[in-house]
């Protein structure tokens, strides 16, 4: 009976799926959809092999349910190869996490990610977007510039009391 109920509930997820994510198929096209529980697994792989301190699971959960939050995947061939974790409250958003599987960085995923980012926190009613990284993430720093981020502070040891923390931000209602 209830591995019948087991099998009835991931036929209904992959069709929920499949609705939010028409492109799946497509071995080329990533799909950025929100994330689900469902997902956390495999983003929890991606978060340990990404970051010094990775989030825990309660993390996402927290950010799957909280009202002001929007996580987001990147599905790849149906694996998830990124993900990204914006909250959006009046006229500030902010980019909490974002990662990319290392063997799918370079090809525009990361991107794909922020651009979801800036269209929903636009919807929200944010005016800028703002967030924090390691003065030694080259590639991330990269990311953000490329898409018009500037440098407006530095938060002294702020990582694990030794790393600086560069704080970005950009003026996302202009970028319409
Ligand atoms: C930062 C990260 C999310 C970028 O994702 P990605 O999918 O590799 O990035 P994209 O392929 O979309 O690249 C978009 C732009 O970012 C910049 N960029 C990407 N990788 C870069 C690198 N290694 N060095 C410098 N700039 C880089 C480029 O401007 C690039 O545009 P281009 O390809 O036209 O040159 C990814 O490197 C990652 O997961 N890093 C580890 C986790 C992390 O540091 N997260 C940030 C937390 S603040």
């Amino acid at each position: 009976m209830l591995s019948m109920l087991k099998v009835r509930l991931n036929r209904l997820q992959r069709i929920a799926l499949y609705i939010l994510c028409p492109a799946m198929n497509s071995p080329e096209t990533p799909c950025i959809r929100p994330m689900t529980e469902a997902d956390l697994d495999a983003v929890l792989l991606i978060e340990k092999s990404s970051f010094p301190l990775p989030w825990k699971r309660e993390h996402f959960l927290h950010e799957i349910g909280a009202p002001h939050s929007y996580p987001f995947v990147a599905e790849l061939d149906g694996k998830i190869a990124g993900y990204v974790c914006l909250m959006s409250l009046f006229e500030e958003a902010q980019i909490l996490d974002i990662a990319v599987a290392a063997d799918q960085r370079g090809s525009g995923i990361g991107r794909l990610l922020m651009e979801k980012s800036f269209d929903v926190a636009l919807e929200k009613g944010a005016e800028v977007m703002a967030l924090e990284v390691r003065e030694s993430s080259a590639p991330a720093i990269g990311l953000y510039q490329a898409l018009g981020f500037k440098r407006v502070g530095i938060r002294a040891n702020y990582y694990e009391s030794r790393e600086n923390a560069v704080l970005m931000e950009i003026t996302i209602k202009e970028k319409t």
